[in-house]
């Protein structure tokens, strides 16, 4: 089957009342892990790929590596989304390459790190929308701003410097025509989001409560989603890793946000951690092994539990044959014809 438009498959989980894990790729392995946990629990996916794994992997592989995967796994829907584009002209190339959705994160400026304005943000994002509907190619937007500057993503801090306002949510969904929207509610990329478990000071689903209730059609995402556990940390450090203590996103605190409209959660340190922590082993255990297929596979399986774990616990575990998928031509008809009838 043809890669799919995620906004297809954010509405049948809205419909089901699940979520659907967003997990970040750079390398075939790691497309395998998420396709193979797919299989084995059923589940539509959305593989996606960064700016950075779009340079890393030159895309056009990433590309004919989900194409393989569409071919390979003919039986689960299968979503290709860019993660964080910076710009128009992002964006722009990603969906000429096929991309079938993608991010303009536009609550940032062009480097990544500057909070925008909020015109500038509809601006450049109704630009996206624009181009993107007319291919039927779904759009997420950001508003308000996500803690961390660990991977070059968020503006530093805490994170609840820039914590989503309602009234601007409502505004920004309004005047862009967004399919998916994401909010800041106190999370960071990478694995030191918090210093302990986090309560409600720290992670604001009372807030993202709020929201939804604005915007109950919206379908919202939740960004910085890993919930870091500590028996991924533990094998790292056991394993000659220095991790320094951390918590992430409890898992239940993402099932609250599922409950109150959150449809895509994104997940990307917690199989970073689990693969470091198999190829870690591998080194320590074995020394002598240097096939890199000896470390690679382990590395793979244990992607493939977290990405498992994950899509069971984010419901969307039975649901990759509840629908047929809808091609992006007649995507681009419903866009067409909602602007119609706007
Ligand atoms: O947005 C953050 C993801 O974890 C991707 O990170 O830019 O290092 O590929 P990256
Ligand atoms: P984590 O760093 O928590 O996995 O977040 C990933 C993410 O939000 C990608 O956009
Ligand atoms: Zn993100």
């Amino acid at each position: 089957m043809p890669l799919v438009s995620m906004r297809q498959l954010l509405d049948e989980a809205a419909k089901g009342g699940y979520g659907v894990g967003a997990f970040n790729v750079n390398n075939m392995e790691q497309i395998q892990a998420i396709m193979e946990a797919a299989r084995e629990t059923k589940s539509p996916v959305i593989v996606q790929a960064s700016r950075g794994a779009r340079s890393y992997s030159q895309d056009k592989f990433l590309y004919h590596l989900m194409l393989a995967a569409s071919e390979l796994y003919p039986e689960i829907p299968t979503v290709l989304h860019l993660d964080h584009g910076n710009s128009f002209e992002t964006c722009k190339s990603a969906i000429e390459l096929g991309f079938t959705s993608v991010m303009m994160d536009g609550s940032l400026k062009e480097d990544g790190k500057t909070p925008s304005t909020f015109e500038e943000n509809v601006d450049v994002t109704r630009r996206v929308v624009d181009l993107a509907h007319s291919k039927g190619i779904t759009v997420e937007g950001e508003i308000g701003v996500l803690g961390g500057i660990e991977d070059g993503h968020g503006a530093g801090g805490t994170g609840l410097e820039h914590i989503t306002d309602p009234d601007q949510a409502v505004e920004f969904v309004d005047k862009t025509g967004v399919d998916a929207l994401a909010i800041a509610i106190g999370t960071s990329h990478g694995a030191y989001k918090f210093s302990k478990k986090p309560d409600g000071s720290v992670l604001k689903m009372d807030r993202l409560i709020q929201i939804h209730k604005r915007l109950p059609q919206t379908h919202l995402v939740m960004h910085g989603s890993s919930s870091v556990p500590k028996d991924l940390q533990d094998i790292i450090n056991q394993y000659g890793g220095k991790l320094k203590p951390t918590w992430g996103v409890p898992v239940e605190e993402i099932q609250l946000g599922i409950r109150n409209g959150v449809r895509k959660i994104n997940v990307d340190t917690d199989n970073r951690l689990a693969i470091t922590g198999a190829i870690r082993k591998v080194f320590m255990e074995t020394p002598e092994k240097f096939d890199p297929r000896d470390y690679m596979k382990p590395a793979r399986e244990a992607m493939k539990k977290v990405v498992a774990l994950r899509m069971t616990q984010f419901g969307q575990a039975g649901h990759a044959n509840d629908y047929s998928p809808i091609s992006l031509a007649e995507m681009k008809k419903r866009y067409e014809s909602a602007m119609a009838h706007a």
